[in-house]
């Protein structure tokens, strides 16, 4: 395993940044690939000179904002597909989201759209893929809160989440990134999905994180009931499948974690 190289888009993300942290930990040769490092998806500016000799590519970018993720999706997965096909890469890790088929276009459904269009890409070759499809992290909640500020309220969408550690997600991906059988995936299996310890509601983890932080909001749940979109959130579209793994810790162990290594 030592001397496998292994690429890692999004590597200054929130799940990016753990993959890269897990796999150097794990004795891999790790390419970290985002616009800080000189590495265009889009553009394809640093690609192919980042993508030689690479054995794995797990692919965890995102669009700068969730408006662009549609053309984000579609032109970085053909790029990677297309020059890391060309520079012998064996497979492909991407990382989606559980439930994303679920959602249809409009409002915050288009992101769960483009992911679909994301996975399709990937799956479509030439280079083996894995989807794994994961919970929102940890992580995600105090975007999801700063997005949702006006004056003095944090609006969050009435959700039911499974929310998972951004950690444990890329010990995830690490794992499949580093598996020379893991892409693509066996016929008939399910798609991989990871998932925190227990449910939780979108609302609940807000109020927590407000708290621990200090921050002086009011947190309000919204729901749009001429939406379909707010149904799928609502109705448990986001919780995992009875295959999924489920691994800790829970959202209030992860802020404690982090509210304590911030005073140290
Ligand atoms: N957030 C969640 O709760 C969640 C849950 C499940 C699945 N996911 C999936 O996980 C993936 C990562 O999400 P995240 O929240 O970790 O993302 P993030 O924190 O927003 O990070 C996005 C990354 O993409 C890079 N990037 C953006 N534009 C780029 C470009 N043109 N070329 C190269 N790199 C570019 C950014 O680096 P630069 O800006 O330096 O380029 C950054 O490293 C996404 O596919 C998302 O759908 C997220």
């Amino acid at each position: 395993m030592a001397s496998q190289r292994i690429a890692v888009t999004g590597a200054t993300g929130r799940v990016g940044r753990h993959v890269v942290d897990v796999l150097h930990e794990w004795g891999a040769t790790v390419v970290p690939i985002s616009r800080a490092h000189g590495v265009d998806l889009i553009t394809g500016e640093g690609l192919a000179d980042a993508l030689t000799g690479v054995d794995a590519v797990v692919d965890a970018a995102t669009a700068p904002s969730p408006e662009g993720a549609s053309g984000f999706f579609s032109a970085a997965t053909r790029n990677l597909q297309e020059v890391g096909a060309r520079a012998g890469v064996q497979r492909l890790i991407v990382v989606s989201i559980i439930g994303t088929d679920r959602f249809g276009p409009g409002g915050l459904g288009d992101y769960y759209v483009a992911k679909v269009e994301h996975e399709q890409s990937a799956l479509a070759g030439p280079i083996p893929a894995r989807i794994l499809r994961a919970a929102q992290f940890h992580e995600f909640v105090p975007q999801l809160v700063e997005w949702g500020t006006h004056g003095d309220v944090a609006y969050v969408q009435n959700m039911r989440t499974h929310v998972v550690a951004a950690r444990k997600v890329a010990e995830a991906l690490a794992d499949l990134a580093v598996d020379p059988g893991s892409a693509p995936a066996p016929p008939g299996t399910p798609i991989l999905e990871i998932a925190g310890p227990r449910e939780e509601n979108l609302l609940d983890l807000a109020v927590l994180l407000t708290a621990r932080r200090g921050m002086p909001l009011h947190v309000e749940a919204v729901s749009d009931p001429s939406d379909p979109n707010s149904e799928v959130f609502e109705s448990g579209g986001l919780l995992p499948g009875p295959y999924a793994t489920l691994a800790g810790p829970t959202f209030e162990e992860w802020l404690e974690a982090e509210v304590a290594l911030a005073r140290s």
